[in-house]
């Protein structure tokens, strides 16, 4: 098979994680719960893909297309009301892919934040015709970051042979 990947743009200037770092914050309205009245699980996954595409593409300036979403945990319920702060931050940059974490909060009344949900998911960038192109390289810059980059190596380890044995 031809290789449409974009392996002349081999000195791709690198970014920083601030560089893509992106929010989203919501007030819950009515039309985004379920049917008892918590926040429906598919439109929290709508915003969180939403937001990870932003990230990934202002990582690396191209259309970007998800790949994988996962290790999608919801550890608790969101009401009528609440405020949610979405954070999405780049993690790891593959040659076309990218790791993205959403983490998100939910805010009551009173002020009081509870974590609600964190995702990790791999976004591709794409060209004109839809092929993998190579992305820009991500500079680390703190422990953080740093941690953080070294986890996303064994996830994407992992997702790897995972792809290998379903398809
Ligand atoms: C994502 C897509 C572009 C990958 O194309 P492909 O021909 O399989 O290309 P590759 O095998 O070279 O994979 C490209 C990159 O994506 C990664 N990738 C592809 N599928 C993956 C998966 N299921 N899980 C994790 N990573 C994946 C590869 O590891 C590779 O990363 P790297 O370049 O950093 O090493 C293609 O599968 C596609 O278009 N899928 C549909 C995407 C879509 O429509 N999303 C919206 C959902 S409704």
């Amino acid at each position: 098979m031809e290789n449409t990947k974009n392996t002349e743009n081999k000195e791709l200037p690198g970014k920083r994680v601030a560089d893509s770092y992106t929010e989203n914050v919501q007030i819950l309205l009515q039309s985004t719960m379920n049917g008892y009245n918590r926040l429906y699980g598919g439109k929290l996954l709508e915003w969180i893909d939403m937001l990870a595409a932003v990230v990934a593409r202002r990582h690396c300036g191209m259309n970007v297309t998800t790949a994988a979403i996962d290790n999608l945990q919801f550890k608790e319920p969101a009401y009528l009301n609440d405020i949610i702060i979405m954070s999405g931050r780049i993690t790891y940059t593959g040659n076309t892919s990218m790791e993205i974490r959403v983490d998100t909060v939910a805010e009551s009344l009173d002020g009081t934040r509870r974590l609600i949900n964190r995702a990790y998911l791999v976004i591709v960038a794409i060209d004109e015709n839809g092929h993998p192109v190579k992305v820009p390289p991500l500079i680390i810059e703190t422990e953080e970051e740093r941690a953080e980059y070294e986890a996303a190596k064994k996830r994407r380890e992992y997702r790897q042979k995972r792809r290998l044995e379903n398809f």
